[in-house]
């Protein structure tokens, strides 16, 4: 599976952990920016992730900004993009297992790097049930 990260100045320290972890797994990320701690606009990072995600680039996304929250906002203006912001264990296996999100999102000011290892871990680590969830799924990118 490719898996692409970018992150704004906010998140860019728990990317650099992050693609240190994958490394270790033999599974390196594709990181599309930003590259060091110089502020930047969250809304262009969630673009460039979603556009490398739309064009099956990579299979899923991780995002990261201060909070999680505007990143997560900007991502989800994009049809077909279903970005996850995960906040404990049950919400990783969710995210997963009902909205088959093909990104997942953090916090990079309100989490702690094995936090989110472990989060990374759990949805991986989950399948997608489909079922009546597909239906819902459907209904997400029906809308103008
Ligand atoms: C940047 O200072 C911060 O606003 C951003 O990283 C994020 O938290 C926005 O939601």
């Amino acid at each position: 599976m490719k898996i692409a990260i970018a992150a704004d100045h906010g998140g860019f320290a728990l990317k650099e952990t992050l693609k240190q972890y994958f490394d270790t797994q033999n599974s390196p990320l594709i990181d599309l920016g930003t590259y060091d701690t110089n502020p930047v606009d969250y809304p262009d990072y969630a673009d460039k992730l979603a556009d490398f995600i739309l064009t099956k680039q990579a299979d899923l996304g991780i995002l990261i900004c201060g909070t999680g929250i505007g990143i997560s906002m900007a991502a989800n203006r994009h049809k077909g993009i279903r970005a996850a912001l995960i906040y404990n264990d049950f919400a990783a296996q969710m995210a997963k297992e009902h909205n088959n999100a093909n990104v997942i999102v953090f916090g990079g000011r309100t989490m702690t790097a094995d936090e989110v290892i472990r989060y990374c871990n759990i949805f991986l680590n989950s399948a997608y049930q489909g079922g009546h969830h597909q239906k819902r799924l459907d209904k997400l990118d029906s809308k103008e």
